[in-house]
């Protein structure tokens, strides 16, 4: 038997194969067209993007692993969160996917929380524009025409579960992120829908993500050449599948995140919110269990913008970044290329770089871009600590963890060891695939769900904590500063 991992991110779809001891034996990917920004702080894509890149990347997977994907009888779906899928009566798409880092709703969130004022106690969020409620209400004001057609609102993997399955199906990690959940009693809310003029109608049954939620259409395992029935697990948002990944389902156990956008994630056996210091306090992607997250909207995606305006690499100016450091310089940058979600909830903020002098070169600029990311991550670290979250264990995971300069700042700003995997993916699709292993099988998620091995531990530099304790004060006293002028 082999269990397939599909994660369906923003920027692309990774398929990956296990064996039923949940070892990976292939993988392959596709990308997905790029996100438009139609409007500064907007973001869209066409949900069928995601589809024709599922459909490739397990297309390859058949090329590459023919008997293998033959064998699978379980798949597990990861996806990006929040992003609203509207549809028809006959699931037709009515408009491009509003994704989870589009900050138009901002308007509509206040309006919200004024309807329903126990909106945050119900929900354990605050209303947030990169949340999908919120996107719903922008379309009922600006485009009710649309609003008026939709019967399904989904998110971005329910979309391709409903194309493979043709059932309209979520699990409840995902579901959290939509503010229409009851987060504490994992079900929907019928009050929370009300704000939006939806009601149950309008979802996707709920499950948990390690369950059963429906089969694969006989036509795609012909096509993938799997004969019986292939069971797809509810699945995961892409942030409880890394950590079903790396094995962080037990409380205080977690993993910081730099990918597109950072995170900051622990597992806790009870729902816990922090509304106050903006914390995203969601269900897990298995029975009883519930996580916090901080979340930033541009960790690795604020290099690739240096990148993009510099004309160089990422790599190469990580590389100049850590060639020539000392430890905190006089360059400081304020990461809110997209809005921030954790702490400030500003989809408005904008970025920013202070103390530029006339001998601040890329590499220079590169270095204060990690910074800027690495004291935000330590604003999630003090808000997720303010709800009374204890870290124990954390894991890298994401693209920036490549680079042993950002991790370094990582492990001396948030002040604890941080253990890095060895080489292999244990992100989304591995989380993904395992979810497949326990929905087919009834294995126990505490058996499948382990930590993987790991390359190196990076402790703290201690030579460097009082200086960057310094600037991270001056980083913190700055979006006070300067909140009106780049909001
Ligand atoms: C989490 C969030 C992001 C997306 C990225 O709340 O918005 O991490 O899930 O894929």
């Amino acid at each position: 038997m082999t269990f397939l991992g599909i994660d369906i991110g923003t920027s692309g779809v990774k398929a990956l194969l296990i064996d039923d001891n949940g070892k990976p034996v292939g993988d392959a990917s596709a990308p997905a067209v790029e996100p438009v920004r139609p409007h500064p702080g907007w973001s869209e894509q066409n949900p069928n993007d995601w589809w024709t890149a599922t459909l490739a990347a397990v297309d390859k997977l058949k090329a590459s692993h023919p008997a293998e994907l033959a064998k699978v009888r379980g798949i597990g779906l990861s996806g990006h969160m929040h992003g609203a899928v509207l549809l028809g009566k006959g699931d037709e798409i009515l408009r491009p996917s509003i994704l989870w880092n589009d900050g138009r709703s901002a308007a509509e969130c206040l309006e919200m929380e004024a309807a329903l004022p126990s909106l945050r106690d119900i929900a354990g969020n605050i209303a947030m524009p990169g949340f999908t409620a919120p996107k719903i209400a922008w379309v009922r004001k600006h485009e009710p025409d649309i609003y008026a057609r939709i019967a399904k609102v989904l998110l971005p993997k329910a979309y391709v579960r409903l194309l493979l399955s043709g059932e309209h199906v979520e699990d409840m990690s995902d579901a959290a992120g939509t503010l229409w959940l009851d987060v504490a009693k994992r079900d929907w809310s019928d009050e929370l829908l009300a704000v939006t003029g939806l009601n149950r109608s309008h979802m996707p049954r709920l499950v948990e993500g390690s369950a059963p939620s429906a089969n694969l259409k006989r036509e795609f395992a012909a096509r993938w050449g799997m004969s019986g029935d292939v069971v797809i697990a509810g699945g995961a948002g892409d942030n409880a599948a890394s950590a079903c990944g790396i094995g962080a389902i037990r409380p205080g156990e977690g993993f910081v995140s730099l990918g597109t956008s950072g995170v900051l994630f622990v597992s806790n056996d009870k729902f816990r919110p922090n509304t106050k210091g903006a914390v995203h306090a969601f269900c897990h992607a298995i029975p009883d269990t519930w996580h916090q997250m901080g979340v930033i909207l541009s960790a690795t995606d604020s290099l690739n913008w240096l990148s993009r305006i510099t004309g160089q690499k990422q790599a190469d100016l990580s590389r100049a970044a850590e060639a020539q450091f000392k430890g905190p310089g006089e360059e400081i940058f304020l990461p809110y290329l997209s809005g921030e979600r954790t702490p400030h909830n500003n989809a408005r903020a904008r970025g920013s770089f202070t103390g530029l002098s006339q001998s601040t070169e890329p590499a220079q600029l590169a270095q204060a871009v990690m910074e800027g990311v690495t004291f935000a991550m330590r604003d999630c670290q003090r808000v997720l600590s303010d709800a009374g979250t204890k870290i124990d264990r954390l894991l890298a995971v994401g693209g920036g963890s490549k680079s042993a300069l950002w991790l370094k700042l990582l492990a001396t700003n948030l002040d604890m060891e941080i253990a890095l995997p060895e080489d292999g993916d244990f992100g989304g699709a591995l989380g993904a695939a395992r979810l497949g292993l326990c929905a087919a099988t009834g294995a126990n998620p505490a058996d499948v769900m382990t930590m993987p091995p790991i390359k190196t531990v990076i402790a703290p530099d201690t030579s460097l904590s009082a200086a960057y304790s310094d600037q991270y004060a001056r980083y913190r006293a700055l979006y006070p500063a300067i909140e009106e002028a780049i909001s």
